[in-house]
C-alpha cells in the first residue's frame, strides 16, 4: 500500500514560444479560460482528488504569475477565486521539464506527488487523475497518463513499450499498462507503441535523486522522460516500475493557439450560466449569410485574388 498523495507540482516556468506574441507579457497559465485563468482549472482538477497543496514552478520572467498567487484578497473581493495553499518555486532558467520538477524537491520531501502540466488540459468531468491515483495506490512506483496517437504524431511526444496489466476496479475501465524502454520524442523508427505520455504524472519521490543525476538529453534539456526511463528499471519488489493509464476523456493542448481556442469554445458552450445563450448565438452566426463559413462576396473574392472589386 503506497502513501497518500497530498501535493501537486505544476511546472509553469517554460517560455511559451508556441504562443508568441501572446505570451511575451502574459504567461499562458494565466490566459482566461471561460471565467478563470487556465492554471485555476488545473488546480481544481487536483482539488477534486483531495489534493490541497500546490508547488507552482515559475520563472523570474513571469511576475504576473507571482502576483496572481500573492495578491489574492478574498475577503475584500468576494469575486476572487478561493485559493488553496500555493508555494511559488523558482526555476531561474528554463532547462527542461525534469529540471523544473527537480526545483520542487525540498517542498515535496519524501512523499509521492502529482505533476500536472498546465498546458495539458483535461475536461472537468474526466476522472483520469483520480484513476491514476487509484492505480498508484495499488502499484506504487510511478504512474503516467497515456494517450493513443497516430504514427505521425508519436514523434512529438514520449513513447514507451507497453504491456497490459489487469487491475480490476482500480482501473475504473481505463486501460492500464506496465511501461518499459521510455524515450523522449522518438524518431519514426524508434516509436515503441501507439501510446504517448501526456502531462499528468504520479511520482515516487525517489525520482528527485534520479533527476539530480540525469544529464541534459533532447534539446539539451533535463528531461523527466529520461528519469522515468531509469525509474522503470527499478524492480517492482523494490518499489520501482512505471505504469500508464490510458486517457479516454476530452483533452486540450492549450500550449498552442488552436488547442487553447478549442478548450475555450467547448467549455464556454457548456457553461451553465451563458452556454445556452452562446449556442444560440453561434447557431445564428452559422445560419446568417454573413456568418462563419458563408460564401465570400464577389468583392471579397476579387480582393482575395488580388483583383479589384468591380473591375472586369
Ligand atoms: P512545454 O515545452 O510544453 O512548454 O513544457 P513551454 O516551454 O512553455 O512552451 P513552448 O514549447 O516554448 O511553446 C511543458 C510544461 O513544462 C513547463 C512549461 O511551463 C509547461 O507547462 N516547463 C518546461 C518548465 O516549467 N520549465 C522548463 O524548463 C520547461
Amino acid at each position: 500500500m503506497s502513501l497518500e498523495v497530498r501535493c501537486s507540482v505544476i511546472p509553469a516556468a517554460g517560455k511559451g514560444t508556441r504562443m508568441y506574441p501572446l505570451t511575451k507579457s502574459v504567461p499562458k497559465e494565466l490566459f482566461p479560460l471561460v471565467d478563470r485563468p487556465v492554471i485555476m482549472t488545473v488546480i481544481e482538477e487536483a482539488r477534486r482528488c483531495g489534493i490541497e497543496q500546490f508547488h507552482v514552478v515559475t520563472s523570474p520572467r513571469k511576475p504576473a504569475l507571482r502576483d496572481f498567487f500573492t495578491n489574492a484578497d478574498c475577503e475584500s473581493n468576494p469575486q476572487d477565486l478561493p485559493l488553496p495553499q500555493v508555494d511559488l518555486v523558482m526555476q531561474e532558467q528554463a532547462r527542461g521539464l525534469g529540471h523544473a520538477v527537480l526545483q520542487a524537491r525540498d517542498y515535496v520531501g519524501e512523499q509521492p506527488f502529482v505533476v500536472q502540466l498546465p498546458d495539458d488540459l483535461y475536461h472537468p468531468e474526466d476522472p483520469l487523475l483520480q484513476t491514476m491515483l487509484d492505480v498508484h495506490a495499488v502499484t506504487g512506483g510511478c504512474v503516467v497518463a497515456l494517450m493513443e496517437v497516430s504514427a505521425a504524431e508519436a514523434k512529438l511526444y514520449s513513447s514507451a513499450r507497453v504491456e497490459p496489466v489487469e487491475l480490476g476496479a482500480a482501473a475504473a475501465g481505463h486501460g492500464v499498462f506496465k511501461l518499459a524502454d521510455i524515450i523522449e520524442k522518438p524518431e519514426a523508427d524508434q516509436v515503441r507503441s501507439p501510446y504517448a505520455l501526456m502531462g499528468r504524472y504520479v511520482l515516487d519521490s525517489r525520482i528527485f535523486e534520479i533527476l539530480a543525476q540525469t544529464p541534459p538529453g533532447r534539446n539539451n534539456e533535463i528531461q523527466l522522460t529520461d528519469a522515468l526511463a531509469a525509474f522503470a528499471e527499478i524492480p517492482v519488489k523494490e518499489g520501482g516500475g512505471v505504469w500508464g493509464v490510458v486517457s479516454r476523456g476530452r483533452h486540450f493542448d492549450t500550449g498552442n493557439l488552436s488547442g487553447y481556442l478549442q478548450a475555450q469554445m467547448e467549455l464556454s458552450l457548456e457553461n451553465p450560466d451563458f452556454g445556452a445563450h452562446l449556442r444560440e448565438y453561434m447557431r445564428g452566426l452559422a445560419g446568417s449569410p454573413d456568418g462563419p463559413g458563408a460564401a465570400p462576396t464577389s468583392t471579397e473574392s476579387a480582393a482575395g485574388q488580388g483583383g479589384k472589386a468591380g473591375a472586369c
